[in-house]
C-alpha cells in the first residue's frame, strides 16, 4: 500500500502536539497538522482526506461537532477521536451515532497511532469498494477500543484499589483491640450511661464485621482486575481447581442485600449447605452470581411494592450444578427480553448494561449455559449451569 496516497488530516488546537504528530507521521504518511475545526473544513472543501484524526475538546468547535459535520458532508472519510478515557460518556454516544471508528486514547503510544492510521488507509479503501468487509472491520475496532480502555482503566484502578486494601486491612487491625475496649465497658459498670454503651457496643461487635466484609470486596475486586488484565493480554488463565458454589452464593447475596431491603423485599438460597466443586475460578463465579442477583434485587426495586423476593436455588445434575436466580418483579417484555445480554442495552438510567453480556461470556467460558425466561407482570428467572471438575480417577 502506498502510504502518501491519502491524505490523513490532524486537528488540535495545542501547537507542541501537531508539531510532535507531523513529526512522528510525516516521514511515512501524507498528514496536514491544523489548529481548528474551521480549518480543517476549510481544507476538505477543496482536498479529498482518507482520514480524520480529531481532538475531542478544542475551543472553537467540538471535536463531536466537527465529526457530525464531517459525517454528514464527506461520509467515506474515517473519523478517529483522541480523547482521555475519562470523557466517556461522549465517546459512549460517538460510538452508537456510528460517529466515529476508532479511538486513541490519551497518552498515546507512536507505535499504536501508527497501526491506527495505517488501519485507517485500508478501510478508507475498502469503503469505497462499499465491502462487507469494512463493516466488519469497523464492528472489530470498536471491540479493540473498548479493550483498550478498559485496559486504561484497570491501570488507574490499581494504585486506589491498594490503597483501599492496606487501609482495611489496617482497620481489621485496629478492630482487634476492640477487646479491650469490651473489658473497660465491663469493668465500667455503672460508670457508663446506657446511651454510651449502646455506641460503644455497636463499635465493638460491628466494627470487625465490617472490616471483614470489606476485605472480602477489596479481595473480589483485586481478583477482577487481575482476571480483566489477564483477558486483556489474552493469557491462558490458569486451569481452575474448582470452587464449592454455596459459600459464593451467600457472598453475592449479602452484597445485594441492602438493595433489596430498600425495596421492601428479601433474598433467600435454598438449597444444601455445601454442594461438589464447579470447573470454574472463583472469581468468575463471583462476577456471575453477583450480577444476577444484583438485577433481581433491582427488579425489586421497580417493583415498587412489598412482598418482593429473588430466591436462589442450586442443585447438583448431570456432570454439573444448576443455579436459579428467580426473582417476582416486573418481568420483561418480549423486546426487552430479546435485548438483554447485548452490550450496552439497559432500561436502567444506572446501568452500563454490560452485566448480563458479562455473565453468558463467563458461563459459556467455563462450559455451562445461561437461559432467562421472563414473564412481564410475573417476574424473571435466570437459569445457568456449571460442570462439575473431572474427579479424579481412582
Ligand atoms: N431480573 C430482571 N428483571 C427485569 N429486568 C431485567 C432483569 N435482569 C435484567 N433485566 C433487564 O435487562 C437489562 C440489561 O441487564 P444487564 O445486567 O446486562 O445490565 P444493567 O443491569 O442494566 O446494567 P449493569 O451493567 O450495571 O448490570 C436491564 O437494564 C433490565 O432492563
Ligand atoms: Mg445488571
Amino acid at each position: 500500500m502506498n502510504t502518501k496516497e491519502h491524505l490523513i488530516v490532524y486537528v488540535d488546537d495545542e501547537r507542541p502536539n501537531r508539531i510532535v504528530f507531523e513529526q512522528s507521521f510525516g516521514n511515512r504518511f501524507n498528514v496536514r497538522a491544523l489548529p481548528s475545526a474551521a480549518a480543517a473544513l476549510e481544507l476538505l472543501r477543496n482536498e479529498t482526506a482518507a482520514a480524520l484524526i480529531t481532538d475531542q475538546r478544542m475551543p472553537d468547535m467540538s471535536g463531536h461537532e466537527l465529526l457530525v459535520k464531517v459525517k454528514q458532508l464527506y461520509p467515506e472519510m474515517i473519523r478517529v477521536v483522541i480523547t482521555a478515557y475519562s470523557d466517556l460518556d461522549p465517546i459512549l454516544a460517538a460510538v452508537n451515532e456510528g460517529l466515529v471508528a476508532r479511538y486513541i486514547i490519551k497518552p498515546w503510544d507512536r507505535a499504536e497511532v501508527e497501526q491506527i492510521l495505517l488501519w485507517s488507509l485500508e478501510a478508507f479503501s475498502l469503503g469505497r469498494q462499499k465491502s462487507a468487509l469494512q463493516l466488519r472491520l469497523m464492528q472489530t475496532e470498536r471491540l479493540v477500543t473498548l479493550g483498550s480502555m478498559a485496559a486504561a482503566v484497570l491501570h488507574d484502578l490499581h494504585q486506589p484499589l491498594t490503597n483501599l486494601t492496606v487501609n482495611v486491612e489496617r482497620l481489621g487491625e485496629v478492630g482487634k483491640s476492640l477487646e479491650k475496649v469490651q473489658q473497660l465497658m465491663d469493668a465500667a459498670g455503672a460508670a457508663l450511661t446506657k446511651k454510651d454503651r449502646t455506641t460503644l457496643q455497636e463499635l465493638v461487635t460491628e466494627l470487625p464485621e465490617l472490616a471483614r466484609d470489606l476485605l472480602t470486596s477489596c479481595t473480589v475486586m483485586t481478583n477482577m482486575t487481575v482476571g480483566l488484565k489477564q483477558f486483556l493480554k489474552a493469557e491462558p488463565t490458569a486451569e481452575p481447581s474448582g470452587v464449592d458454589p454455596v459459600p459464593i452464593i451467600q457472598y453475592a447475596i449479602g452484597v445485594c442485600r441492602e438493595t433489596a431491603v430498600r425495596a421492601r423485599g428479601r433474598i433467600s438460597y435454598e438449597g444444601p449447605p455445601a454442594m461438589a466443586k464447579l470447573h470454574i475460578g472463583s472469581t468468575e463465579l463471583t462476577q456471575v452470581l453477583i450480577n444476577v442477583v444484583a438485577n433481581g434485587a433491582q427488579a425489586l426495586l421497580a417493583r415498587n411494592k412489598s412482598g418482593g423476593r429473588v430466591v436462589v436455588t442450586a442443585v447438583e445434575a448431570e456432570g454439573g450444578v444448576l443455579i436459579t436466580i428467580d426473582d417476582n418483579g416486573p418481568g420483561m417484555s418480549a423486546e426487552v427480553l430479546r435485548k438483554v445480554g447485548t452490550p450496552f442495552f439497559s432500561t436502567r438510567p444506572e446501568g452500563t448494561g454490560l452485566g448480563v453480556a458479562q455473565c453468558r461470556r463467563l458461563v459459556e467460558g467455563a462450559g455451562g449455559t445461561f437461559v432467562i425466561n421472563s414473564v412481564e407482570g410475573q417476574g424473571t428467572q435466570v437459569t445457568f449451569t456449571i460442570p462439575k471438575v473431572a474427579s479424579p480417577r481412582g
